[in-house]
């Protein structure tokens, strides 16, 4: 996608053809600064800091990761444990086939991205035709699974994006995404670059949207999806499903298929909620009227915080999950009817 007219991916080979940029997802909407990776711990130090974040960029970010360790020491027992692919290829060459793996990691995604966009454009088309003329499609979006989530286009967001490409006039209420506020900085942030209709809304204005029709569709991202359609993703996104169904909005999923976990069918029991660090609850960061960026804290001294990262949405209140290959029913017949192959191995 652009930034400031200029097309750019979340993560690329540098021309010395072997460091890694990313784009530091810190610091925006407030400044554009990109970051050199340059050895395994600088790689795992932007996911755990969250310079990347969004499983698909956390994945291909991993990958390189390796690439860079390979590079400093092809022999080490602990990366050939991780990579069962590599094992048996000469040692010299290890670096080079796990680059070229990262890089078709980031291109895959891509075309993943790219066709989720193209099927889910044909749903907001639906929309569209069915409003009047010149009225917007409204669309509810939680968290980023934008472009800046992915190498590009997002999932969530790539038919947003193919149908603003289109001229269909759309208009995107961004959930803010307490606690760590991707939506209000990261998803506005894009959809700002990109010059498409939207608003950022506090987490709890959903529903009373939705209850006054003002609420199209939801499209959300996944981070895990179950073979039976279950959705781990962004804690709020159940509430969200919820309200949808309460409502009679269809809500839809942006399932890139390798995050589909075919072993697994009960996302509530069988899925595991990180729960992180309290301070991204009780503190908040953004700019002061002065410029300066600074981080303040909201809650009382000694108050308790809990801080649930993620939640699962149950299959039964996913209207579709838009896929790579078409859009899926939320369920197990659903997923294997368009991915056979993958269904079929996990038995
Ligand atoms: O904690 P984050 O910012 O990594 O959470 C991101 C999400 O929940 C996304 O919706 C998900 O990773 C899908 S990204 C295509």
């Amino acid at each position: 996608m652009n930034v400031g007219g200029k097309p750019y991916r979340t993560i690329w080979l540098n021309g010395d053809g072997w460091s890694v940029d990313i784009i530091d997802q810190t610091l925006l909407p407030h400044r554009f600064e990109t970051v050199t990776l340059r050895n395994l711990s600088d790689a795992a130090h932007a996911i755990r800091s969250m310079q990347v974040r969004g499983a698909p960029l956390i994945g291909v970010t991993a990958a390189y990761g390796l690439c860079l360790a390979l590079r400093e020491d092809a022999s080490d027992a602990g990366i050939d444990r991780a990579c069962e692919t590599l094992r048996n290829q000469p040692k010299d060459k290890l670096a080079g086939i796990a680059y070229r793996r990262a890089a078709e990691m980031a291109d895959d995604d891509v075309a993943i991205c790219k066709a989720i966009g193209g099927h889910g454009l044909r749903i907001i088309q639906a929309l569209a035709a069915k409003k009047p003329a010149g009225h917007p499609v409204n669309i509810l979006t939680h968290c980023n699974a934008g472009w800046l989530a992915t190498v590009d286009w997002g999932t969530a967001t790539a038919p947003i994006y193919a149908a603003h490409g289109q001229g269909i006039p759309l208009h995107v209420w961004v959930d803010e995404t307490r606690p760590r506020n991707q939506g209000a900085s990261l998803t506005a942030w894009e959809l700002n670059g990109h010059g498409v209709p939207h608003t950022v809304i506090a987490d709890n204005v959903g529903g009373h949207l939705m209850q006054h029709g003002q609420v199209d569709m939801c499209i959300v991202g996944t981070d895990r999806t179950t073979a039976s359609g279950d959705v781990a993703n962004k804690i709020g996104t159940y509430l969200k499903a919820l309200a949808a169904r309460d409502n009679g909005v269809p809500f839809y999923v942006g399932l890139p298929s390798p995050t589909i976990d075919w072993r697994i069918a009960d996302g509530i029991r069988e899925i595991p909620i990180e729960q992180r660090s309290g301070e991204e609850l009780s503190q908040v960061t953004g700019r002061m009227s002065s410029g300066e960026i600074a981080t303040v804290t909201i809650t009382p001294e000694g108050s308790p915080v809990a801080n649930y990262a993620f939640d699962v949405t149950p299959a039964a209140l996913v209207t579709g999950l838009i896929t790579e290959r078409g859009v899926a029913k939320a369920s197990r017949e659903g997923l294997a009817a368009l991915f056979p192959e993958r269904a079929g191995r996990a038995g």
